[in-house]
């Protein structure tokens, strides 16, 4: 797939545009939502509880080209209605963020099953079924670009968040893999790896201080993709790590140790030791 052109204003990529966005009525998915609206395009704004749709429903009621609906991305069916339901009253589909997820930050010992099924169930099969139905649509139209949330778990082995690499590291894999497979048939696919993003997926222990703005995140995320970048890591803290540790084995091994330590620690404590802390990003080997 060639490159958009130099110099292109990355406004314009998006105008006229359909997209839907799975987890769109809050943190990253409903900033997405709203820059992607800004910048002209059609947006289904999604979340799986009602109460959210209509609450986002309202903060969006000075765009015209907003829809809403309320989808459970862990029913395959649901998702299936989503994409037909947008092709049907817009005509194709031009963008799917598969970003509906959940965070999942838990001394391993004592997941329990049904923990780790419920972030494979959403997470990954969420993804996997906005994939299998986007796909027919997006090879008929002969284009389309399909944007998958992992995160910086997705690249990184973030100790006591097992159960959450596993589903992004396969949300990332499986991402890069299709990008190579589906580029000579024009469709785009790209990973999201944030980092410490300011949202509700924190929970009740709050989010972390080197937390960035969800705006500030989705204005990277779309600039990203208009360049049709393979990955945006975010912010840019969380890009120098990775690429530090991912080309230093030996830094990676101290990093994560000292970092599994921490967190350890903080569970015998009963303070939960969320994000990734401003004191160890110059750690050295
Ligand atoms: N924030 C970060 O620092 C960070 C870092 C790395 C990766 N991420 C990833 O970024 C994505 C968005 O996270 P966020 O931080 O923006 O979280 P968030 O504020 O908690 O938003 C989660 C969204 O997902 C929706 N959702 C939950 N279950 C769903 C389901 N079964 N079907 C459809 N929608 C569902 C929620 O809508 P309802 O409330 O209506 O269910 C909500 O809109 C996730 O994939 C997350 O793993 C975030």
């Amino acid at each position: 797939m060639p490159a958009e052109p130099e110099g292109e204003i990355m406004s314009d990529v998006f105008a006229g545009k359909i997209a839907i966005v799975t987890g769109g009525t809050s943190g990253i998915g409903y900033a997405v939502s709203e820059e992607l609206l800004k910048r002209g395009a059609t947006v289904w704004v999604i979340g799986s509880r009602q109460e959210s749709v209509e609450k986002a429903k309202a903060s969006f009621t000075a765009y015209t080209n907003a829809r809403f609906a309320a989808v459970d991305v862990t029913v395959a069916d649901q998702v299936k209605g989503m994409i037909d339901t947008c092709v049907r009253e817009d005509g194709r589909l031009d963008y799917l963020f598969n970003n509906a997820g959940i965070g999942m930050t838990h001394p391993s010992g004592y997941l329990t099953l049904d923990m780790w099924k419920k972030a494979i169930d959403l997470n990954l099969w969420g993804v996997i079924y906005g994939i299998h139905y986007a796909l027919p649509v997006m090879l008929a139209q002969k284009s389309g670009h399909i944007v998958n949330t992992s995160s910086i778990a997705g690249i990184l082995p973030l100790p006591s968040q097992a159960v959450y690499c596993a589903t992004k590291y396969a949300v990332s894999g499986m991402t890069e893999s299709l990008r190579y497979e589906f580029a000579e048939a024009g469709i785009v696919f790209t990973s999201i790896c944030p980092a410490n993003v300011a949202t509700a997926i924190f929970g009740k222990a709050g989010v972390p201080k080197e937390a960035i703005p969800a705006e500030e995140a989705a204005r990277t995320i779309l600039d990203g993709v208009a360049k049709k970048e393979a990955c945006v890591i975010l912010p840019a803290f969380a890009e120098q790590l990775y690429e530090r540790l991912a080309n230093d084995p030996v830094l990676k091994e101290k990093f994560m140790l000292e970092y599994a330590r921490r967190r350890n620690e903080g569970w015998r404590s009963g303070v939960a030791y969320l994000g990734i802390p401003e004191d160890m990003l110059d750690m050295q080997r």
